[in-house]
């Protein structure tokens, strides 16, 4: 794989800009400059190209630069951006669409990245409550905010225990912040317990795929509503990726467990910023948009065309086309294909997925939560995951990472990446 252009660039990224990357997880090995994405694909400055599984870590569910989204994007632009007063015609569009699909969503409010939804819905679940605590498990991740940077991808001897993830964290914050296990719902209700009536909400991804894809036990979610209903404590489901990407209801719809309040991101605009803090109409009408409501909320760039237009377009695919059909039968095929591979290679593994997220743990039993992810072969997950982008499948290479697959990915694609991955594996083993 030839990559001196991408080694020249870098080169010249980190003058301008502290390790080159504007997001700390993107500087990885090999560091390559991507100039070029389209469908399933994506180009690096050497002109390399790759199968994409990275997805950019999710947005991209019906494909990179989808042309029926980026025209209806255009379109929005030759008329109409952002006013800073008032409503849009396409703001109103977006919510109905929003309210209509997501079970939890009796109102919707838009702001621009995951990050600001989780810290708006846990600041309204304060105010509901008038109480401070939060419960969230060891090994999601609800973006960079104080409230929720602690006990992420921890070092096995820091599980549980107090792992803020920055420096300049407040200390209020991350004590605030109760670490529990991941499908142990006896914890949770000691945590409860042992912080009586503190306890403002619970955050969890459904599925906590920032560990890659840990499926919650039958009646795990479910176990999560009804603690939250004994303690009078908000229950907000984090679907920043599961939401849109396994249904247009998220994995709420597909659960059939309906939280308080729900946040939404990366597929809801195929690629677009935007994103959404929605949930019971009692409990939005507390946000200041709505006059006399006390619950602080603003955003110079919340609701502007581009994430909006973008968003109904994406929606409207997803409604039209068989868009989810397409990509979990892709999904299935992925992890059917490399179950085979691991059995002709007498190997053991565990391949973890649902519908077009996957990924294989170098590991010989399905894990539950993140302590049994540190049963993982980390060296061969990266190793492997490195080798197949020598190949041209882009995976990132990081431990415990998942794989998207989207919309424009074929079926020749995922028969190309299987072929791979069985040359690899025999290389590896
Ligand atoms: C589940 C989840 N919540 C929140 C976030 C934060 O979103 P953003 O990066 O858009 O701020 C992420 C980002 O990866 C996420 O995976």
């Amino acid at each position: 794989m030839l990559n001196t252009k991408s080694k020249e660039l870098y080169e010249e990224a980190i003058k301008y800009t502290p390790g080159g990357v504007h997001t700390s997880i993107r500087n990885v090995d090999p560091h390559l400059i991507f100039t070029k994405s389209e469908g399933a694909y994506i180009y690096d400055a050497d002109g390399n190209k790759y199968v994409d599984y990275q997805s950019a870590f999710g947005p991209y569910i019906l494909g990179h630069n989808y042309k029926a989204v980026n025209d209806r994007v255009i379109e929005a632009l030759s008329t109409t951006d952002l006013y800073g007063v008032g409503t849009t015609d396409l703001e109103i569009k977006c919510a109905d669409k929003i309210t209509k699909n997501v079970p939890s969503a009796d109102q919707v409010l838009f702001c621009n990245s995951g990050s600001e939804a989780t810290y708006h819905a846990i600041r309204l679940s304060r105010a509901i409550t008038n109480r401070t605590k939060l419960i969230k498990f060891q090994g999601c991740y609800h973006g960079w905010h104080d409230y929720v940077a602690r006990n992420m991808l921890s070092a096995p001897d820091m599980i549980g225990k107090r792992d803020p993830g920055s420096a300049g964290m407040m200390d209020e914050a991350i004590d605030n912040t109760l670490i529990c296990t991941f499908n142990d719902l006896d914890d949770v209700a000691a945590t409860f317990h042992k912080n009586k009536n503190e306890v403002a909400a619970i955050i969890v991804e459904p599925i906590p795929h920032n560990i890659g894809c840990v499926m919650p036990e039958d009646g795990f979610l479910q176990g999560l509503r009804d603690l939250c209903d004994e303690n009078n404590a908000v229950l907000i489901f984090d679907e920043v990726i599961t939401g849109f990407r396994h249904d247009l209801g998220g994995f709420q719809k597909v659960a059939g467990v309906t939280p308080d309040l729900t946040t939404m991101g990366k597929a809801m605009a195929n690629g677009f910023p935007m994103a959404a803090v929605a949930g019971k109409k009692e409990y939005m009408e507390r946000y200041n948009t709505n006059p006399g409501g006390d619950v602080w909320f603003a955003g110079t760039y919340n609701g502007h065309a581009v994430g909006t237009s973008a968003t109904i377009a994406t929606m409207e695919i997803m409604e039209t086309e068989p868009v989810h059909k397409h990509i979990f039968e892709l999904g299935d095929r992925m992890r059917n294909g490399i179950r085979e591979i691991h059995e002709r290679l007498g190997m053991k593994a565990y391949v973890a997925g649902f519908g077009s997220v996957w990924t294989t743990y170098f590991m010989d039993f399905e894990p539950k939560n993140y302590t049994d992810l540190m049963k993982n072969d980390a060296e061969m997950y990266v190793s492997y995951r490195k080798k197949l982008i020598e190949r041209g499948f882009f995976k990132m290479p990081m431990n415990i990472k998942r794989n998207h697959i989207s919309y424009s990915h074929t079926k020749e694609d995922i028969d190309n990446t299987l072929q791979a991955i069985e040359d690899v594996l025999k290389e590896l083993i």
